[in-house]
């Protein structure tokens, strides 16, 4: 087994209710519409790495359900290799519930069901895979000791990795922070993780400055209107956001990290402010379109000058 890109993560089903207003406790109201979705963020960041290009493999769990079957097929049809996506028999399929306002307000419960089921010796299991990658992927929506199995194999051979603490982990271990070549946080993630307000650009590089003394790699913060900031002990680059008319911002921040690993993955050679140019003007055309995966552009529909 052999691929570009390699994510450990999640696999879960978007379910979006749209309403004019949340239910309260014990109310029942009629929404308006409903879409299902492929969603979770290890998902969706793998689909954007293999919609652009990337040879991409994914390590997973989903339900022997039809959730799960579906998901399967999903990856395939994206040309993502799904060897080491397991099924249980025992859990279901994990699940997001979404409930979205009439002023695109959402609230979103996760469900990880058969996610929890990925053991770190699951993750052994795709080491040689993991080890093949030019860059792996991990974020937080499955057992952490399995997301750091991943990180030490990635650490142990030489592989770029980028540790997406999402959602977001309040004052992690020291692992968490000097496995990966990268951590990716955006700003309520910062906050939990450094006890840092992240509200400014000047907060957010002492927000990195902080992570890096903690032994950091490499901090790569992304922080809506201000763009992103990436910062090593010797390097500081910034990448402005693109102004926009958003249309449907779920799965934006998904985008951009899968965007970042294929252009990673395809280019070592290129400076990271070429990535986060290509990570932000692609996320910035996801926006602009519906839903998630389905808002993602192909590498063949990218403007020319967005790659
Ligand atoms: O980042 C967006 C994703 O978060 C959704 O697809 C949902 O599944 C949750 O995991
Ligand atoms: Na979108």
């Amino acid at each position: 087994a052999k691929a570009e890109v390699v994510v450990v993560g999640s696999s879960n089903t978007d379910l979006i209710a749209y309403m004019d207003r949340m239910p309260r406790p014990g109310e029942t109201l009629h929404g308006t519409d409903f879409k299902q979705g492929f969603g979770g963020k290890g998902a969706n960041q793998c689909v954007m790495s293999a919609k652009l290009g990337a040879q991409t493999a994914m390590v997973s769990r989903v339900g022997s359900d039809v959730f799960g079957k579906e998901t399967i097929e999903n990856y395939q049809r994206q040309g993502v290799d799904v060897q080491f996506v397991s099924v249980s028999e025992t859990a279901s399929t994990g699940v997001a519930p979404i409930m979205v306002d009439s002023k695109g307000q959402n609230s979103i419960i996760i469900v990880p069901g058969a996610n929890n089921e990925l053991t770190p010796a699951m993750v052994d299991d795709a080491r040689a895979l993991i080890q093949s990658a030019k860059v792996l992927l991990v974020q937080n929506e499955i057992p952490l000791e399995s997301s750091l199995a991943a990180l030490r194999i990635a650490r142990e051979a030489g592989v770029t990795s980028i540790f997406n603490i999402a959602p977001g982990i309040e004052r992690p271990s020291t692992d968490c922070i000097v496995l990966p070549s990268i951590v990716c946080l955006n700003e309520t993630e910062t906050t939990l993780a450094t006890g840092m307000e992240v509200n400014t650009l000047e907060e957010a590089k002492q927000a990195s400055q902080h992570l890096l003394n903690t032994g950091a790699e490499g901090v790569l913060l992304t922080l809506g209107s201000q763009g992103c900031l990436y910062m090593t002990k010797d390097t500081c680059v910034q990448e402005p956001a693109m102004t926009v008319e958003a249309i449907d911002t779920s799965g934006a921040g998904d985008c951009f990290i899968g965007t970042l690993a294929c252009s990673m993955a395809q280019e070592p050679a290129a400076d990271m402010a070429t990535h986060l140019k290509r990570a932000t003007r692609v996320a910035a055309l996801s926006v602009q379109a519906h839903g998630t995966q389905t808002s993602y552009p192909r590498r063949a529909d990218l403007p020319s000058d967005t790659w």
